[in-house]
Order: C-alpha cells, then sequence, then structure tokens
C-alpha cells in the first residue's frame, strides 16, 4: 500500500502529521513518501505542482493531502499559485468523484452554529463532480470585449461545460453511493436559467431510470443552499456539479460544527484516491498548534476504506475519533463550555491513544 504524503502549506503540514501517526498507529504496513506541493513547492522548485511530486501521486495507490495557499501568492500568475497544485492534480489523476460527508456527531451537536434539533443525528453525502464544470471549461481569460453591455472595454470570462459523459459517471457514483444509504438521492442545478444544468438535470433524470430503487429528485442551487440550514436532513445524497459543490460543501460542513471536521475523498475510475480535509490551509492559524487535524484523520479513514481496501481499518479510526470526542477534548473550532480544549498534537496523541 503506497501513500503519497503531500502536507502543502499552512496548517497542512500540522495535520497531515497528525494523520501519519494515527496510521503509523495501525497494524499495518504502508510504504510513505512526502513531497512539497502547493506554496512550499513553488518556493523550493518554482512550481507549485513539480513533476516529480506529480509522479509520486500517480505512482501511489493513495495520496494524503494537506492543503494548499496562502494570501502571498495572491499575487503570481495563475498557473503558478497555490491553488494550481489541488487543480492538477484533480485533473491529471482523474480524479472526478468527490466525497464530502457531513456527519454531525451528537458531541458536537451544540458546536454547530445552528440550532442542536435541526442537526442532530445528520448524515448527509455531498458528490461533487471534480474534474468539469466552469472550473476547467475552455475558453477562459481577459480580452476586450467586443459586444455585451461595454463593448471595447476589458472583460473576464470561463466557460461553464459539462458533456453527456462526466455527467453519466457521477451521476452513477451518487446512484451506488445512494443504494448503499437509505435509497435518495437529490441533484442540484440551475436548470432554470443554465444551459448547462438543464442538460446536467436530463442526463441524470435518464441515468436515475436504471436505478427504479432509488428516489430522485432536483432542486435548484439557490433553494438547496436554503434548504441546507433550514432542514438538513431532509437531504441524503447530494449530487452536484463543480462550483455548486464547492459552495454547498463549505455549507454543510458547518451544519456539522465546523469545517475542521469535514474529511473528503477523490476518485478516479479505478478507485485511486486523493484524501483531503474539506477545509483549507488557514494561513492566519498556521504555527500555532491550534488546528483540527480531525477531518484529515477522517480522511485517512476513507483512503483505507476506498483506495486501499482496508475497512477494519477505517472503522477503527472513526471509532476513536468519536471516543476522543466523548472524552470530550476539543480543538478551538470545536470548544464548547464544560468540555476540555486541547491543541493541534494533543489531539492526534489522543485519537493514537483511543486506537
Ligand atoms: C475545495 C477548495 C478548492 C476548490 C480550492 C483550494 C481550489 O475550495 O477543495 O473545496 O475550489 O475546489
Ligand atoms: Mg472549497
Amino acid at each position: 500500500m503506497k501513500i503519497a504524503v503531500l502536507p502543502g502549506d499552512g496548517i497542512g503540514t500540522e495535520i497531515v502529521a497528525e494523520a501519519v501517526k494515527v496510521l503509523g498507529a495501525l497494524d499495518l504496513k504502508f510504504e510513505m513518501e512526502t513531497a512539497l506541493v502547493g506554496g512550499a513547492a513553488y518556493e523550493a522548485y518554482g512550481h507549485p505542482l513539480p513533476e516529480a511530486t506529480l509522479k509520486l501521486a500517480k505512482e501511489a495507490d493513495a495520496v494524503l493531502f494537506g492543503a494548499v495557499g496562502d494570501w502571498k501568492y495572491d499575487k503570481l500568475e495563475r498557473s503558478l499559485r497555490p491553488e494550481q497544485a489541488i487543480l492538477g492534480l484533480r485533473k491529471n489523476l482523474g480524479l472526478f468523484a468527490n466525497f464530502r460527508p457531513a456527519i454531525c456527531y451528537e458531541q458536537l451537536v451544540d458546536a454547530s452554529s445552528l440550532k442542536p434539533e435541526l442537526v442532530a443525528g445528520l448524515d448527509i453525502l455531498i458528490i461533487r463532480e471534480l474534474t468539469g464544470d466552469i472550473y476547467f471549461g475552455q475558453p477562459r481569460g481577459r480580452r476586450i470585449a467586443t459586444d455585451g453591455h461595454f463593448p471595447g472595454t476589458e472583460e473576464a470570462f470561463d466557460t461553464m461545460r459539462y458533456s453527456r459523459p462526466e455527467i453519466e459517471r457521477i451521476a452513477h457514483v451518487a446512484f451506488q453511493a445512494a443504494r448503499k444509504r437509505s435509497g435518495r438521492v437529490t441533484s442540484v442545478d440551475k436548470a432554470n436559467v443554465l444551459e448547462t444544468f438543464q442538460f446536467w438535470k436530463d442526463v441524470v433524470t435518464e441515468v436515475g431510470q436504471q436505478y427504479p430503487d432509488v428516489q430522485l429528485d432536483h432542486m435548484y442551487v439557490d433553494n438547496a443552499a436554503m434548504q441546507l440550514v433550514r432542514a438538513p436532513k431532509k437531504f441524503d445524497v447530494v449530487v452536484t456539479g463543480n462550483i455548486f459543490g464547492d459552495i454547498l460543501s463549505d455549507e454543510a460542513a458547518m451544519l456539522t460544527g465546523s469545517i475542521g471536521m469535514l474529511p473528503s475523498a477523490s476518485l478516479n475510475s479505478s478507485s485511486q484516491g486523493l484524501y483531503e480535509p474539506s477545509h483549507g490551509s488557514a494561513p492566519d492559524i498556521a504555527g500555532k498548534g491550534i488546528a483540527n487535524p480531525l477531518a484529515t484523520i477522517l480522511s485517512a479513514a476513507m483512503m483505507l476504506r476506498f483506495s486501499l481496501k482496508q475497512p477494519a481499518a477505517a472503522d477503527r479510526i472513526e471509532a476513536a475519533v468519536k471516543s476522543v470526542l466523548t472524552q470530550g477534548l476539543r480543538t478551538a473550532d470545536i470548544f464548547s463550555a464544560g468540555t476540555r480544549q486541547v491543541n493541534t498534537q494533543e489531539m492526534g496523541a489522543a485519537v493514537v491513544k483511543a486506537l
């Protein structure tokens, strides 16, 4: 089992270190190799995704990823910015299916900014298409407008597009995931305005006919954003495109108490995967030792389940995380009265002990 470990920037190095400790505490043998990515790789090699890092990731069974990005790189040309590393990995490894489960642990019901009764027992799975949409659509760029409201002035543009096979394969992923859960899929679109998402809705509906046992409904993204904070437990599997999935998964994260709790898995068609917390590099708290490592530790559990085929080890890690929460240990982001605040390393160590 070969794991490429790419900690990245900001809190990435701190949280990945804890997940590596947790993996090391399992009675399994891994081959782990670490490489620079993001701003850290730019500093060392002048590129956020060096050839060697990409090669390592391609050859591994799974990638354990921290986070990339720092405001200090905002002025760099886009192709050199840290975010290009994660986008390049997703594209080059064909990681089209992104799983972002939002589970509200009963111990954290009070950490959510929503009323406890709205989030208690919440367990939704956002499935975000990850290699298409306006994120990757060509053409894109800046130019002088020749039409529109202000011809002759500067404009910028991106292209939202989805092909039939791209929608079909993510729809299959969603329906199959729903079969293992409560059998419900909500497809989120903007079919009332966008051609791309009318097509999305049509194709998802067609694929759905192959899954008569799964209940499919459709929701516009603006309504979905509202329903997520009005009655989040009505959702089970949510499938959507890249940009809507980016936005809705951050929103869903807050239902669980903190984005510091939300793991993710990004898979290609041969179950090779990249595993990362859904949160970013948080440069404002980097180096302070206060980041929550649980999203990364839970991502490592997803890695064991999806790419490394070690479901029992995945279960053990998830149980250990629940156990430390039950013990009342909290990093700053999930702290509430009556619990004990710990730092990043103490949280990692507590999970290892619970294992
Ligand atoms: C995410 C992040 C990335 C995205 C950024 C860092 C490129 O926000 O994984 O949700 O937009 O996909
Ligand atoms: Mg995001």
